[in-house]
């Protein structure tokens, strides 16, 4: 099994990238391959000029084909998703997400803000065609604190609605047909 971890935050340390790193361990530890990306890993000038010919936009998007899952995490700005998260999935193909089961993160000031993973990050997923968008984990900032080095501190119960979330969405990557599988399926006929 094999999972592209995306983090959206433009700012390091980062409460949402804090919550991701959560994931990231845990599914690890569960045998999954973990790829992980920052938003940093990408040049600013090829986000915002997009540059498809970008090395790093590149290997993103070959990765991401054979990868199962992916799990991404952001900050709400503006009542949405961050900007620079939003520069980088303009850059993915049409169907990045075919076939892949996304958990989606995301961290804010305001609990007003608990829907900005529904109404704005949503859409984007499932114009890339996600297979399956589980049921996100939403925090505000008073339920992380210390997330400048691992663990972050999480308040018990958003612990436990990410570690649910992270179980269910294993169990989902697991009922799937694993992408490895499909493609030799896809060779041998
Ligand atoms: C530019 C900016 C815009 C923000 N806009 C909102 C907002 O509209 N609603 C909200 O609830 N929080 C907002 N916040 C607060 C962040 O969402 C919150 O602190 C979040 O946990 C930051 O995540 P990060 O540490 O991963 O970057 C904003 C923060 C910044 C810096």
């Amino acid at each position: 099994m094999r999972v592209i971890s995306l983090a959206g935050s433009p700012r390091q340390p980062s409460r949402s990238t804090a919550l991701l790193e959560v994931g990231e361990r845990w599914l690890t530890a569960r045998g999954v391959e973990v790829i992980s990306y920052r938003l940093q890993d990408f040049a600013a000038e090829d986000l915002l000029f997009a540059n498809f010919a970008s090395p790093q936009l590149k290997q993103l998007i070959a990765q991401l084909e054979s990868a199962d899952g992916l799990i991404i995490s952001t900050p709400v700005y503006k009542a949405s998703f961050s900007g620079a998260l939003k520069t980088l999935l303009d850059l993915l193909p049409e169907r990045s997400l075919e076939h892949k089961v996304v958990l989606p993160l995301a961290t804010a000031g305001s609990i007003g803000h608990m829907l900005a993973i529904d109404y704005a990050l949503k859409p984007v997923l499932t114009s890339l065609k996600a297979q399956e968008v589980l049921q996100g984990v939403f925090a505000d900032d008073t339920l992380v604190s210390d997330y400048q080095t691992f663990p972050p501190n999480l308040q018990p119960t958003l612990e436990e609605r990410l570690l649910e979330s992270l179980d269910n969405f294993y169990v989902a990557l697991s009922r799937k047909p694993l992408i490895a599988a499909r493609q030799r399926q896809t060779a041998s006929v």
